[in-house]
C-alpha cells in the first residue's frame, strides 16, 4: 500500500463520473475528487469506508479490480459489493442489483478480444446462450447457476453477464476441509455428467478449483457457473477435431468422466 497513487475513473450510464484518487499514505484508503452524485454518494462512501475497516479493503478490492479490468461502467442501479473471485477472462464481483443479490461476471478486455477472434462471437452472449442451454435440462436445475442478463453488449456500460450468486466453497477446499467429498456430491457430478451427454452437451467446465460447493436443504450440492468454454466436439475447429470427434457419444464425454475421476481421486486422497 505505500504510495501507492491511482486512479479509478466509473462513468456510469447516465453520466455521472467518479475520480476516485486513492492514497495510502494517508492510512488506508480516500478518496477525493469529484462525486457528483448517484450510486456512489447515495451510499455515502466516505463514512462507510471510514467507519468499517472490512469495508475498506472489500472496496480496496473493487478498486483494484476494476483498475485491472480497465475501469467499470455500470448501471445506476448495479453496485458492486465484493471481489468473489477471478477467472483468467474475467473477475467476478458480488453485486447488488434493484435490491437483489447477484454475481456481476466482468470479462477482461483481452479475453473479449480473443473470444471474438476466435470464435466471431460475443464471450458475454455465447457464455449466458450455453448457460441457458444447461439450465434447460430439468434433471439438472439444481446444479447450474441461473442466468439472468448481458449487459453491455450495446456498448451502454461494460460488457458483464449477471448470474445467480452461489454462497458456496471450491469443490477443493471442502474436499480438504471436510477429508473427503461427501457421497452427495459425487453423486450429483455423475447425473451433471450422465445428463449433459444425454442431451449432447460436452466439455463441461468440472475443474475442481471451479466448481462451487453449497449446502442445499441440508445436503452439499455442487454448481457449475462457468460456460465460457466452446467444446471443440460440439464446433470443431479443425479437420482433426473434426475427425477425431465425430465416433460416439461415450467418446465425447471422455473428458467429463476423466474430470469427474479427479473428484474421486482427490477425495479419496484427503479422507486419508
Ligand atoms: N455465480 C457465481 N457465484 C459466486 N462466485 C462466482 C460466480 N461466478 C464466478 N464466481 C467466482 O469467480 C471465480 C472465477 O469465475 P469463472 O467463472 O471461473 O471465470 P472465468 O470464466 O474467467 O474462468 C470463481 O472461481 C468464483 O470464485
Ligand atoms: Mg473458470
Amino acid at each position: 500500500m505505500d504510495g501507492i497513487k491511482r486512479d479509478w475513473n466509473a462513468s456510469l450510464s447516465n453520466g455521472i463520473e467518479l475520480n476516485a484518487d486513492r492514497s495510502p499514505a494517508l492510512a488506508g484508503l480516500s478518496f477525493t475528487g469529484k462525486v457528483k452524485g448517484g450510486l456512489w454518494s447515495r451510499h455515502n462512501l466516505f463514512f462507510t469506508l471510514a467507519n468499517n475497516l472490512n469495508g475498506m479493503s472489500k472496496m480496496g478490492n473493487i478498486e483494484s479490480a476494476a483498475a485491472e479490468l480497465g475501469g467499470l461502467r455500470l448501471p445506476q442501479d448495479l453496485e458492486p459489493l465484493e471481489v468473489a473471485g477471478q477467472g483468467s477472462r474475467s473477475i467476478t464481483f458480488r453485486a447488488n442489483y434493484r435490491g437483489d443479490i447477484l454475481a456481476m461476471k466482468v470479462y477482461k478486455p483481452d479475453a473479449i478480444k480473443q473470444f471474438k477472434k476466435k470464435h466471431n462471437k460475443n464471450i458475454a452472449v455465447s457464455e449466458m446462450s450455453r448457460n441457458r442451454a444447461f439450465r434447460k435440462i430439468p434433471e439438472l436445475l439444481p446444479f447450474i447457476a441461473k442466468p439472468i442478463a448481458v449487459m453491455g453488449h450495446d456498448g451502454k456500460s461494460t460488457l458483464m453477464f449477471l448470474q445467480e450468486f452461489i454462497d458456496g466453497v471450491p469443490l477443493k477446499e471442502l474436499a480438504e476441509r471436510n477429508k473427503g467429498l461427501p457421497d452427495s456430491v459425487l453423486e450429483a457430478g455423475e447425473t451433471i455428467v450422465r445428463n449433459a451427454e444425454l442431451n449432447e452437451l460436452y466439455e463441461l467446465d468440472l475443474s475442481m478449483d471451479d466448481v462451487l460447493v453449497r449446502k442445499q436443504a441440508g445436503v452439499w450440492t455442487p454448481v457449475l457457473h462457468d460456460f465460457n468454454h466452446v467444446p471443440k466436439v460440439e464446433k470443431p475447429s479443425n479437420s482433426f477435431f473434426a475427425r477425431a470427434f465425430k465416433g460416439s457419444a461415450e467418446k465425447k464425454s471422455k473428458r467429463d468422466y476423466q474430470l469427474l475421476e479427479q473428484w474421486r481421486a482427490y477425495s479419496q486422497k484427503c479422507s486419508q
